[in-house]
């Protein structure tokens, strides 16, 4: 391959542009150009991309967001459109593709790949939800950003004697919430994986409540309910009265954490070498500290599993 493409795909994630930046260094490294394209596969589709050279992505390892933009691209779903796409590459030369980004971005990749054009995918996700890989680039910096959050709330809950609900992203996993959980010694924790049992909910904080704790912090992953949702539940079978905070996006932006630079500069240098060794189709991740890849279609038709020791573990810390 003379030339390939990158583009950042989903949610954004901070460490994407580490990734980009890996992608590009790595492959000029062999000798290969890199176009980038803007605005994920929206820009795919309409051939909208600039030749990332050594200097385009200085300076960006250090920032949060994708230097790239992105998108989510329904259309992208329908063939006429993946065609389209790669017959802009095609006249521009464009032999492969990296796709940074989520599940979704990765069902576009292998599309694409099945249709003659050889993709690798890089695990860009704040929700650290892909299975075949332990940790996704943005998780580590998105927990920091919630736990931070969260002790800052502790600080006023404190104070007030208050009980906090914080509601953290997740959808459809409840990573973000078991980690920060255990990390910031919230007294409960909702994830999407585990039925919740209000009773016991309500038990844990009675019991904080008998010796002498007038405060507690409830993490609820959006996928389980909203906060408010929570704070009405709670209100209304036990007459809890609680203050709700939504994280909302701030957990995606900021700084990535060194664990999210690094994780981006491996992984996006693993894809650039998948791709170079002309095997389209693939995932990369980490396993065991180890960088690795693996079959794409099994990134997405498989499910992520939550670590749920680490849900017990929370709770036998919050005893
Ligand atoms: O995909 C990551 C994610 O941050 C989810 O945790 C969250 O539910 C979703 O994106 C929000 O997406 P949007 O910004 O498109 O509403």
């Amino acid at each position: 391959m003379k030339k390939i493409a990158v583009l950042t795909s989903g949610g954004d994630s901070p460490g994407m542009n580490a990734a980009i930046r890996a992608v590009v260094r790595k492959a000029n490294f062999h000798g290969v150009e890199v176009m980038g394209i803007n605005h994920g596969y929206e820009g795919f589709i309409e051939g909208r991309m600039d030749l990332l050279d050594l200097g385009s992505v200085g300076g960006i390892i250090q920032r949060g967001g994708t230097k790239l933009f992105s998108s989510r691209c329904p259309q992208f779903k329908e063939d006429k459109y993946q065609y389209q796409g790669i017959e802009k590459m095609k006249a521009a030369g464009v032999e492969g593709l990296v796709v940074i980004g989520g599940d979704g971005s990765y069902r576009g990749a292998l599309e694409l790949t099945k249709k003659g054009f050889p993709c690798v995918g890089v695990p860009g996700t704040i929700d650290n939800d892909i299975p075949g890989t332990e940790y996704t680039i943005g998780f580590d910096t998105a927990l920091n950003t919630v736990i931070e959050s969260i002790d800052k709330i502790r600080d006023t809950a404190t104070s007030h004697e208050n009980s906090f609900i914080v509601e953290v992203m997740g959808r459809d996993a409840g990573d973000i919430a078991l980690w920060a959980g255990l990390a910031a010694g919230a007294e409960s924790v909702l994830i999407p994986e585990e039925a919740y049992d209000i009773d016991e909910i309500i038990a844990r904080i009675r019991r904080g409540e008998a010796r002498g704790k007038k405060h507690s912090i409830i993490i609820v992953a959006e996928g389980v309910m909203s906060g408010s949702e929570l704070a009405k539940i709670l209100k209304e079978k036990a007459n809890i009265i609680t203050r709700v905070s939504v994280l909302g996006h701030i957990q995606r932006g900021g700084s990535p954490s060194a664990r999210d630079r690094v994780l981006g500069g491996r992984l996006g240098a693993k894809a650039v070498e998948v791709l170079l060794e002309g095997r389209g189709g693939r995932a990369v991740g980490i396993k065991n500290h180890q960088v690795i890849d693996y079959d794409l279609e099994e990134a997405f038709t498989q499910k992520h599993k939550a670590d749920l020791s680490l849900y017990t573990l929370s709770k036998e810390l919050s005893i």
